[in-house]
């Protein structure tokens, strides 16, 4: 897949998530075979404000690339310097939300009110892209509700003002994440563009990726709540694509190791305090199914320290050998 003169292969990439996909997840992810990882949604408003929390959210590792700066707003001048101030930052594409459904977002005519006002939507790809020099990028939900299914309409507006990729989460604002994807709004939007469609929601298993493809036409698939606790999904993905063959899931040692690295390196960047604390959840879910789990589910909920962390791994890790030897 091409994005400009950028070369993604294989087109398996991780989705933008507020209080996710910060820059530890990313290199994760990318180890594990995202070849394209899009940043936390950074709003437009709070860069220009210089909000410290907006530079935290660009914060990128030295080399990391390729890695798009998603950036949210609706003003299209305000918009078009924020995109000039992450460009700024060194990342390879700069990509506009039009899919967050928050009523805190939506109410301020972002994110995926954007949906709903085609002019301003457009105006807005188009002061981006003429404000960078990198590739611009939307992704966006197939429209405000099902009467209103605009993402075909504006893909075609939008390729025309110069953006290079569309990325379509197979929802309606409306949807939230209530009802299930329907792949058909990537059909519907790859029939009507010539840059590369990539397809997002509900993409669980490699399976699931490759049938998305056959079924939309789609270039590519993004990933996001299937990487939870699971950055093996994307190696796993890319090798059913080009073998048709399965690796095996990771062991609960791989799955201990995978953690402590994680847990460690959010202490590293983001201090003790608040690593940990973004990390309870996300520990949670690399134990998520596995033997005994259940036992350490709340206890990750009330970490505080690294060490208290590091002693939990540890210790479910020897519960997990205990319980069934043949998840070592
Ligand atoms: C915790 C979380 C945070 C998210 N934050 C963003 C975001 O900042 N920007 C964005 O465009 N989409 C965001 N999304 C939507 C995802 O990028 C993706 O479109 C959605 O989860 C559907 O894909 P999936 O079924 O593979 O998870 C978020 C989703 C989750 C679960």
């Amino acid at each position: 897949m091409q994005i400009g003169t950028m070369t993604i292969d294989p087109p398996v990439l991780l989705a933008p998530m507020a209080g996710v996909s910060n820059r530890a997840y990313r290199a994760i992810a990318r180890k594990q075979g995202a070849t394209l990882c899009i940043t936390e949604m950074v709003n437009a408003n709070a860069l220009l404000h210089k909000s410290a929390k907006s530079f935290w959210l660009m914060e990128m590792d030295p080399g990391e690339s390729p890695v798009g700066i998603q950036i949210a707003g609706s003003d299209p001048e305000l918009m078009a310097e924020a995109a000039r101030q992450a460009e700024q930052q060194g990342c390879d594409l700069i990509d506009i939300n039009m899919g967050c459904p928050a009523p805190k977002v939506v109410k301020n005519g972002d994110g995926s009110a954007l949906l709903n006002d085609a002019a301003t939507a457009v105006a807005v790809v188009r002061e981006v892209v003429s404000a960078v020099h990198i590739p611009v990028t939307v992704k966006m939900r197939a429209g405000w509700d099902h009467n209103t299914i605009t993402a075909p309409s504006l893909a075609e507006e939008f390729e025309r003002v110069g953006a290079k990729a569309i990325a379509i989460h197979a929802r309606t604002r409306d949807d939230l994440y209530v009802r299930p994807a329907n792949w058909d709004f990537i059909r519907q939007v790859k029939e009507r563009v010539s840059i590369p469609v990539i397809g997002n929601g509900d993409i669980r298993t490699p399976e699931d990726a490759v049938r998305m493809m056959e079924l939309t036409g789609a270039d590519g698939v993004m990933i996001g709540r299937a990487s939870f606790g699971d950055p093996w999904i994307f190696k796993r993905i890319t090798e059913f694509v080009r073998s048709g063959h399965h690796l095996e899931p990771p062991s609960a040692i791989e799955r201990a190791e995978m953690a402590l690295y994680h847990v460690r390196r959010m202490v590293e960047i983001k201090g003790e305090s608040v690593g940990i604390r973004e990390m309870r959840k996300q520990l949670t879910w690399y134990l998520h199914g596995t033997p005994g789990s259940s036992a350490y589910r709340n206890r990750c909920y009330a970490l505080n320290t690294l060490e208290d962390a590091e002693n939990l791994i540890n210790e479910w890790l020897d519960h997990a050998r205990n319980e069934d030897l043949s998840w070592i």
